[in-house]
């Protein structure tokens, strides 16, 4: 029961992490709710994935994640966000949540 409380509170401190990293350096681009849609990408031809939808998660992995964030993505504007492994790891959590949290969003206005 406490370990179960204990995995609780430590989840709750990943989400909380990993948002404060996500609205400081993501969220511009990829958006509040992970949609892609963050004002700098309107100018964008490629827009950052959907990162609100379940499929998109179906086959990612937290290490190929990882080096999408530290390495950046070729021949797109993502760059890499070096960062060190006590950030990455609740920014992984954190964008790990968006499936749930997107669902009881709002849709933004197209
Ligand atoms: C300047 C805008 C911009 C910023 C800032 C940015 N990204 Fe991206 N990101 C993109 C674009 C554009 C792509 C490429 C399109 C795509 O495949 O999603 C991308 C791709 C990605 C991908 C790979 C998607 C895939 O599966 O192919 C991940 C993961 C990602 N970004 C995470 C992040 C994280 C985490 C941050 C913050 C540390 C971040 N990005 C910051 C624009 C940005």
């Amino acid at each position: 029961m406490l370990l179960a409380l204990l995995a609780l509170a430590a989840r709750a401190d990943d989400l909380e992490n990993g948002k404060s990293i996500y609205v400081a350096r993501c969220q511009s681009c990829h958006g509040a709710t992970g949609r892609g849609d963050g004002p700098a990408s309107a100018a964008f031809t490629r827009k950052p994935r959907d990162f609100s939808a379940k499929e998109y998660w179906d086959d990612m992995t937290d290490d190929r994640l990882r080096l999408y964030i530290i390495e950046g993505k070729p021949g797109t504007i993502m760059r890499g966000f070096p960062m060190a492994d006590e950030q990455l790891a609740p920014l992984v959590v954190y964008l790990r949540s968006f499936p749930t949290t997107a669902a009881a969003a709002p849709t933004p206005a197209p």
